[in-house]
C-alpha cells in the first residue's frame, strides 16, 4: 500500500493499492464519464489488462477509507530510467472531490523515492483541459515529446 496520508476534500484517507484477489473486480469496473471516453478507456478493465498482458504497466487502485475509486498505474523506462505514470481514472460519480489530486501526489512522491528516478512523465490529450490543469497544477511542464497525439509533461524528481 501507497500512502502519503493525503485526503479527499470531504475527508476521506486516499491510498494506493495493490491489485489483489479482493479488490480487482471493483477497479475493473471503474468508468470516466461518457464525455471523456474519448480521452481514455472506457473502462479501466483495460488497463488492467495491458498490466497482466505485457508486463509494462502496474496498476493501483485507488482507494478512499474503505472504498476502490480509481485506477492507476505507472511504468519505468528501462531506456533513459524515467518513471511514467498513466491510466489516470476516477469514477465518475465520485470525480471533483479531489480524489485524482491526492492519487496522483501519492503515486508522484512514491516514484521520486523509486531507485534512480530522476523525472516522472505522463501523457494526455491537448484538449483534455482537466488532466492539463491538474498536471500542471502539480508542477508538470511539457517535454520535448509527444506520444501519439498526446502531449508529453515531465516532472523533475
Ligand atoms: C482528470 C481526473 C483524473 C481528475 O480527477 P478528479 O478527482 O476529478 O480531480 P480533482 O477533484 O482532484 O481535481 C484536481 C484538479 O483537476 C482539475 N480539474 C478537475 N476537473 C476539472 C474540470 N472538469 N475542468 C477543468 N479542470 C478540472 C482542476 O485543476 C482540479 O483542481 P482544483 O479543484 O483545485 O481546481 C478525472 O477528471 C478523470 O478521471 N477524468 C477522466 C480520465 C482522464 O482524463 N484521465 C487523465 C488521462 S491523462
Amino acid at each position: 500500500m501507497i500512502d502519503y496520508g493525503l485526503l479527499d476534500r470531504t475527508g476521506r484517507h486516499v491510498v494506493l493499492r495493490e491489485i489483489d484477489d479482493e479488490n480487482w473486480r471493483a477497479v475493473a469496473d471503474i468508468a470516466p464519464l461518457d464525455g471523456q471516453r474519448e480521452h481514455v478507456a472506457a473502462l479501466a478493465a483495460r488497463y488492467l489488462l495491458l498490466s497482466m498482458r505485457e508486463g509494462v504497466w502496474r496498476s493501483l487502485a485507488v482507494q478512499a477509507d474503505a472504498a476502490v475509486v480509481g485506477h492507476v498505474m505507472w511504468a519505468r523506462d528501462e531506456d533513459d530510467g524515467t518513471y511514467w505514470l498513466g491510466g489516470m481514472v476516477i469514477d465518475g460519480p465520485e470525480q471533483a472531490k479531489g480524489l485524482g489530486r491526492a492519487a496522483v501526489r501519492t503515486l508522484i512522491a512514491w516514484l521520486a523515492q523509486q531507485d534512480g528516478c530522476e523525472a516522472i512523465r505522463l501523457s494526455y490529450h491537448p484538449d483534455n483541459a482537466a488532466a492539463a490543469r491538474l498536471y500542471t497544477s502539480l508542477g508538470f511542464q511539457p517535454a520535448d515529446a509527444s506520444e501519439g497525439d498526446e502531449v508529453v509533461a515531465e516532472l523533475s524528481a
